[in-house]
């Protein structure tokens, strides 16, 4: 596949307070972001390691925001259960998810005692469960949000699961890939923001890629290798083709 591949977007904001209930701008903000990120023309795009340079990828999709949709729930918060994706269960239930990008914001996800972020599925899922979840106070970068997730790094992150990106460390020790050459092996996820060179596994950690758990100010990246991984879904026969 070459050129630009069109991701028509479809928001679906469930809110209980007003301030959940998030704005159009923030919404856009949030597309935009997007935009920039898998393209190439984030502005932190700058801050690359010259190691890494050489492997920074354009991978050239374009997210279109079709609608929003706001739906009121009672609920003061979501498990990562799906349920917000399913009208019986006070949710949303998603638009073909063969033609739309799904994504669900939400006031708050818990699992066990802690809040996350965002979650998603990877291709080869359900179809009435495919999409991304996101907390509504790191959705984008204008609006309510929470430092330091505050720049719609979240939804990049979890749009490369979507596209099947796993994490950079493979979710295991330094035997274990992310089945990409060109992200170095590592063993761990790194937090906060780490001073370069982060070296685990005897190789410089790419802790700037956007599959990394940094903070969004500290994560600014995907590979060519992902970039390849990304479109083989919209190549004949892959299982976003005809998006
Ligand atoms: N913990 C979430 C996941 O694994 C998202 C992490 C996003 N990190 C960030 N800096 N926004 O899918
Ligand atoms: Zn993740
Ligand atoms: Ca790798």
């Amino acid at each position: 596949v070459n050129g630009q591949i069109e991701i028509p977007v479809v928001v679906h904001v469930i809110y209980r307070t007003n301030a959940e209930n998030i704005s159009d701008a923030q919404v856009q903000s949030q597309i935009d972001v997007l935009n920039e990120d898998f393209n190439l023309q984030n502005s932190d795009a700058s801050l690359i390691p010259s190691v890494f340079s050489g492997v920074a990828a354009n991978v050239g999709l374009n997210f279109k925001l079709d609608a929003i949709t706001r739906t009121y729930s009672s609920k003061r918060s979501w498990r990562p259960n799906d349920d917000m994706k399913k009208a019986s269960k006070g949710g949303v239930d998603p638009w073909d998810p063969s033609q739309y990008l799904n994504m669900w914001v939400v006031n708050s996800i818990k699992s066990g005692r802690s809040t996350i972020l965002g979650y998603a599925q990877f291709p080869g899922g359900p179809a009435a469960t495919d999409g991304v979840v996101i907390g509504y106070n790191f959705f984008g970068r204008v609006g309510t949000l929470s430092a330091p997730y505050d720049l719609g790094r979240t939804t990049t992150h979890e749009v490369g699961h979507w596209l099947n990106l796993r994490h950079i460390w493979g979710d295991g020790g330094c035997g274990v890939d992310d089945f990409v050459a060109d992200t170095p092996i590592s063993d761990g996820p790194n937090y906060g923001c780490p001073s370069f060179p982060t070296v685990r596994c005897s190789s410089t950690d790419m802790t700037m890629n956007y599959m990394d758990y940094v903070n969004d100010g500290c994560m600014y990246m995907f590979s060519n290798g992902q970039k390849d991984r990304m479109l083989s879904l919209f190549a004949p026969g892959g299982f976003r083709e005809g998006m």
